[in-house]
């Protein structure tokens, strides 16, 4: 039997693999005012997303999941950084926990489904058995029948630690040691959601939309831009005119808010009809509020050129508690957004086979500078 020492307290630096000969696309020009977007092979290069993954996931702080998921000790649930397979887990002794989700042994992937009150890890190759914190508590018969190797320090092989942090509900992995704290990332937010108590923030659903035939940067630039609202969200979003919308580009948070002043003509939850902040957060945290009292945010992990798999997560911020039937309609309304902007991001990344895409088309120089400031943000970083 193995003793139970500290588990490998090191973070794990993320390893990517090396590029081949691959130029990321410059900063799109400016004709007369007007900034082109991202070539086509941003959105569909299979080395675009391995340097994405490499430079902006592996680099930043990356928004993977959610803490309700694993709210109890010994719950635990599979996700990815980077590409890569990691698990987020909360320890016996209450502490959430991001890993690689691969044995240290012949690296099987440990966890394919969430799993709850669990109180080990166990690998379903040879048997290797992990704390909930990580440290690997059995490898049996690893040196013969009920033997241990002589020499074999199992306090070594622990699984490897990711940086994490949480804020509110929402789990952040940083692979880079050297990064800033959570606290001064996220705070670009709080200049928008001024008079928001995020601690009252209670999960109303979870909506699984599966996987989107998109990039992932086509998701973020479709939520932060209203130029599409009045014509693919005509009746859906029929309560946010365009006149109302305005532009949000501050360092890496970046979006459009609306202000609505007109009474509601639909029954509460029929349709989007409120003074609402659209706030992405370099790379992947979308984040938006409903005034007064919703949140959504959505989760996008990129899983090929044109494969993403995407969550929204519906959160009440009220004193009161919502009636169902309201939480339902919102529920319908927000899957009937969301398949209504899936079909507008998919055509999207078909779009990018044309060669016309070349010059990556146009972006309003108005209602799209949101977009513009992704594609600086992202450019930087690729360099
Ligand atoms: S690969 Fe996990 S126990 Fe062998
Ligand atoms: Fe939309």
């Amino acid at each position: 039997m193995l003793g139970c020492a500290p588990a490998d307290r090191e973070p794990a630096l993320m390893h990517t693999s090396p590029l081949v000969d691959y130029r990321p696309p410059a900063l799109p020009p400016i004709e007369n005012g007007i900034a082109h977007g991202l070539p086509r092979e941003a959105y569909t290069a299979e080395a675009q997303l391995a340097l994405e993954y490499r430079k902006v996931f592996a680099r930043h702080w990356t928004f993977v999941g959610f803490a309700h998921d694993a709210q109890e000790p010994g719950d635990a649930y599979p996700t990815q950084v980077a590409g890569q397979p990691i698990l987020v887990a909360r320890g016996h002794d209450g502490v959430l926990r991001a890993f690689h989700n691969v044995c240290r042994h012949r690296g099987h992937v440990l966890l394919r489904d969430a799993c709850r009150g669990a109180r080990a890890i166990v690998c379903p190759y040879h048997g290797w058995t992990y704390a909930m914190d990580g440290r690997l508590r059995r490898a049996p018969h690893f040196g013969g029948y009920a033997r241990v190797p002589e020499d074999f320090t199992p306090e070594r092989f622990g699984l490897k630690e990711l940086r994490c942090e949480v804020w509110h509900d929402w789990v952040f992995v940083n692979p880079d040691a050297n990064a800033s704290a959570l606290d001064a990332y996220v705070g670009a937010l709080r200049p928008y959601i001024d008079g928001v108590d995020l601690s009252r923030a209670q999960v109303v659903s979870k909506l699984d939309f599966g996987v989107v035939r998109a990039n992932w940067k086509l998701l973020i630039e479709n939520f932060v831009e209203p130029y599409h609202v009045p014509v693919v969200h005509r009746e859906s979003a029929g309560g946010q005119p365009l006149r109302g919308h305005y532009m949000i580009v501050d360092g890496h948070c970046f979006g459009c808010g609306v202000d609505v002043s007109d009474a509601p003509d639909a029954e509460r939850g029929e349709r989007l009809d409120m003074s609402t902040r659209y706030l992405t957060l370099f790379p992947n945290f979308v984040f938006a509020w409903y005034q007064p009292d919703q949140l959504g945010v959505h989760l996008n992990v990129p899983l090929a050129p044109d494969r993403t798999r995407q969550w929204r997560v519906i959160y009440q911020i009220g004193k009161e508690d919502w009636d169902p039937e309201y939480a339902e309609r919102l529920c319908s309304l927000w899957r009937q957004v969301h398949l209504e902007d899936h079909g507008i991001v998919e055509e999207l990344q078909s779009g990018r086979a044309s060669c016309v895409m070349d010059d990556g088309g146009l972006l309003s120089p108005h209602w799209e500078t949101s977009v513009r400031r992704f594609h600086e943000l992202l450019v930087d970083t690729l360099v």
